[in-house]
């Protein structure tokens, strides 16, 4: 018998290329492939890519280039690229880079094991009718407790910073029996703790029994599956953030009092230029209402510094709307013009000063997120131990904060969900004891 084929995938970017590499990985399992985690070994080379920022996407040229030698020492080594440079370039990737055999954009991943199979190079970077997922085979070995599920794809937002729109396409939702189906399986496979994924997740609006359902009630269906102990769901736009799932934080004790909600500036002039559709004054107000329902949250954003026209007096109203919200962590980036969107026409801020901008920035989120870390001192919160932590005996997981926790618990195992009083905190954990 032949010994079976060996694919390595590397994932850039966010999470969402995560499940998809995951269900890539599942796809090519039935054509034999088994997954490592070693290069040299692999007959087939898959890297996942990110075009977010400049930075994003030239790593994928780079690990290109150190593939060279490889690929010279096995002429039958397949390399693939998938993602959202894929989607942006395509057959581009193959005349810069001759070594590459398939380019398969994020909507057609189940075409992957035909391409694979295909004697001669490929690129797929259509966005086809049919829906990639229900002709990707079905999930079967989830690897810890805690899961992605993608229900939702793309954006009609169009920010004018930001290229999903353009390599994710045009929102998409997926029906709300195939999520209910899918949470179900992964509950049946030992994972209590799911992320619903979405570029705008909360403009879920998927087909369901009696029309399009809501994210909040998909969230209310889904926390109904016995087993399944932990809901969250990202990326959410501001303006989605409609009353009911503003009023599911404060009712539904699966949904985790956490919730990354981007603002990326607090100047309503940047903002206006960013295309947002928000104010500075509409996100503290929906703020304020998410906080009346559940007081304890923990918010979470991204920002972006140096947008085009951006003074020191916009970057000083971003500065005193991190101070109003008091975010429990936050990304910030600096502002990388991307080909094709419309802020890129536009004149950069000099680098010099956006680099200052992000140190001071991100100076005051790390405050704030050491100040949110020690507010838990003392406090009881679950957690759900996803790894054995470096001395025996101890094992790390996340709170209902998602912040990462240390506790002595020699009883204990992955995938117990336990209660546990926080006794310290140190600069990206903390620590605590079991107390049931
Ligand atoms: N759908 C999400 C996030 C998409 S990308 C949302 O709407 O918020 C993740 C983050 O990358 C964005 O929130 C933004 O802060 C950042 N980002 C996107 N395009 C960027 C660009 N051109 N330069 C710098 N940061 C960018
Ligand atoms: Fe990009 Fe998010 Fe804006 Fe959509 S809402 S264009 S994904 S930043
Ligand atoms: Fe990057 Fe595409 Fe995600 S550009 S952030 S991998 S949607």
């Amino acid at each position: 018998m032949s010994s079976p084929k060996k694919l390595f995938i590397k994932t850039y970017g966010c999470q969402m290329n995560v499940y998809d590499s995951e269900r890539m990985a599942e796809a090519m399992g039935n054509e034999g492939y088994l997954l490592t985690e070693v290069q040299e070994e692999a007959d087939m080379v898959l890297l996942n890519t990110c075009h977010i920022r400049e930075k994003a996407s030239e790593k994928l040229y780079s690990d290109l280039g150190r593939l060279k030698p490889l690929k010279a020492a096995k002429p039958d080594l397949k390399i693939g690229v998938a993602g959202c440079v894929a989607q942006a370039e395509g057959a581009e990737i193959l005349k810069r880079m001759p070594l590459v055999d398939l380019v398969v954009g994020p909507q057609s991943y189940h075409r992957l094991p035909e391409m694979a199979r295909a004697p001669e190079k490929t690129v797929d970077t259509e966005f086809p009718v049919e829906d990639k997922f229900d002709l990707l085979p079905e999930r079967k070995a989830p690897r810890g407790p805690s899961a992605f599920l993608t229900v939702q794809e793309g954006c009609d937002k169009f920010c004018a910073f930001c290229v999903v729109p353009y390599t994710r396409g045009a929102e998409v939702s997926r029906p709300v029996g195939r999520i209910l189906d899918e949470a179900r399986k992964l509950v049946e496979r030992g994972v209590r703790d799911i992320t619903l994924l979405g570029q705008n997740v909360n403009a879920y609006h998927g087909e369901g029994p009696g029309g399009a359902w809501t994210l909040a009630r998909l969230i209310r269906a889904l926390a109904e599956i016995n087993g399944l102990a932990r809901i969250r769901y990202t990326t959410s736009h501001p303006n989605d953030m409609d009353d009911d799932l503003v009023a599911a934080h404060g009712d539904l004790p699966a949904l985790m009092p956490y919730l990354h909600l981007p603002v990326q500036s607090g100047s309503d002039r940047i903002l206006k230029a960013m295309n947002r559709k928000h104010t500075a004054e509409s996100y503290l107000r929906l703020v304020e209402r998410i906080r009346a329902a559940r007081p304890d949250i923990l918010l979470s954003s991204d920002f972006i510094v140096g947008f085009p026209g951006e003074t020191d007096r916009d970057f000083a109203d971003t500065m005193d709307l991190i101070r109003a919200v008091g975010f429990g962590q936050a990304f910030s980036f600096k502002y990388s013009a991307r080909p094709g969107t419309p802020a890129a026409e536009k004149d950069p801020v000099e680098a010099a000063i956006a680099d200052a901008r992000l140190q001071e920035l991100q100076a005051l989120i790390t405050t704030q997120q050491r100040a949110a870390q020690l507010a838990m001192v003392g406090r009881e919160v679950g957690v759900l131990y996803d790894k054995p932590g470096r001395l025996p005996g101890q094992l790390v997981g996340k709170s209902d904060h998602l912040h990462a926790v240390f506790v002595e618990d020699a009883q204990g195992k992955v995938g117990d969900l336990v209660r546990v009083r926080i006794v310290a905190s140190s600069s990206n954990s903390l620590a605590a004891e079991r107390i049931g």
